[in-house]
């Protein structure tokens, strides 16, 4: 599933998304409880909630492997995901800011930091984690592309070295440390709706990188060069494929440059697939994710999401 974002030349391993069974240990620990006042770092995209009475935010810390939670209002579930981290090689956590105060039909996921270390991985699997908020699909769940009209995206994010959050990015800076990460929607596809839902089974993966840092980051299939390319909203994505260990087809469309603010429909990346080895219109659609592919970095580095909205528009 989930990316798996090879070594340079080429091989890679696992999907991004896999989700590793059997890590429990849960460290949760509750950093923030008040009434009415922002939590830190926190920047609420929609604004304050209502006036006065009752309104609760606060700031949980999540460090588990790889279950998922829902917190208020339910749209998104957010997940550490270290997947590729069994041996506890390094760390992750997660912080997510809950606001009692918005709708419960707002389209925006809770803001979210994920903190992280990892050493070198395999050639073969270089990825750790994938520290994501997933949408839950709308209606019966998978979605046939043939009714599928858009998908919406509004993203703001932020990387930074340390274990703090950064109001911006210095790509400049995350190169020359050395840290090796992405920043990407993961989607899973496949004919059969359950198999879509599932990152192991699945057909196909497509992912849409808005930013990528490191030697080891590259999409599969980039050494063929790009073999398409599409503007959204101003900004080019290339598109780049191959297999990976599990079979699976994996199709990335990897920004033209580190796009830090992104909102657009990115349905058509996925429509134009057809004409590349790709899903086509009788395909499913069962899983959509934001986060950030964490393959190594050798001090911490803190990616911060606080604004991210995702919509699927089907018929
Ligand atoms: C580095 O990040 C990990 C995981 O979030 C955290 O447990 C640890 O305290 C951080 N280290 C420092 C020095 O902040
Ligand atoms: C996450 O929450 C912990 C506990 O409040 C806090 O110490 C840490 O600074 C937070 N991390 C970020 C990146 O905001
Ligand atoms: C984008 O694709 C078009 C063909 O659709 C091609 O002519 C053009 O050279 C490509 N641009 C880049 C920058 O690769
Ligand atoms: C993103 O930033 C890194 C580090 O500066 C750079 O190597 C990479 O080429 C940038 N990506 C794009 C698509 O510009
Ligand atoms: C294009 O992006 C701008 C901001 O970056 C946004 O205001 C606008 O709604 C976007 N347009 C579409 C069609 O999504």
């Amino acid at each position: 599933m989930w990316l798996l974002t090879l070594f340079s030349a080429g091989l890679f391993v696992l999907p991004a998304a896999i989700t590793v069974g059997g890590y429990i240990g849960i460290e949760y620990q509750k950093v923030f409880h008040g009434e009415g006042r922002p939590a830190p770092g926190t920047n609420n995209p929609l604004g304050p909630g209502p006036d006065g009475d009752g309104r609760i935010i606060e700031t949980n810390t999540w460090c588990q492997k790889s279950f998922g939670i829902t917190p208020f209002p339910g749209r998104y579930v957010f997940n550490p995901n270290q997947w590729g981290d069994p041996d506890d090689l390094g760390d992750l956590c997660m912080n997510i800011t809950t606001d009692s105060g918005v709708s419960e039909d707002t389209l925006f996921a809770a803001g979210f930091s994920a903190t992280w270390q990892y050493p070198v991985g395999p050639v073969d699997e270089p990825v750790h984690a994938f520290p994501n908020a997933k949408l839950l699909l709308p209606g019966d769940g998978p979605v046939r592309l043939a009714g599928l009209d858009g998908l919406r995206l509004d993203v703001s994010w932020s990387y930074g070295l340390g274990s703090y959050v950064h109001a911006d990015t210095d790509s400049a800076v995350l190169g020359a440390a050395k840290v090796n990460a992405n920043v990407c929607v993961d989607m899973f596809l496949a004919a059969d709706a359950a198999d879509a839902a599932d990152p192991t089974r699945a057909r196909y993966e497509v992912m849409v990188w808005l930013a990528a840092w490191g030697d080891a980051t590259d999409p599969i299939g980039l050494p063929a060069g790009s073999q398409a390319n599409h503007t959204i909203n101003g900004t080019r994505f290339d598109l780049y494929y191959g297999d990976n260990a599990l079979g699976q087809t994996v199709l990335t469309w990897l920004a033209d440059r580190n796009t830090t603010d992104f909102i657009g429909d990115i349905g058509p990346l996925i429509h134009e697939l057809k004409h590349h080895t790709g899903p086509d219109a009788s395909d499913h659609l069962g899983y959509v994710a934001f986060g950030s592919e964490a393959l190594y970095s050798f001090e911490n580095v803190t990616f911060y999401v606080p604004r991210l909205a995702m919509d699927i528009d089907s018929s």
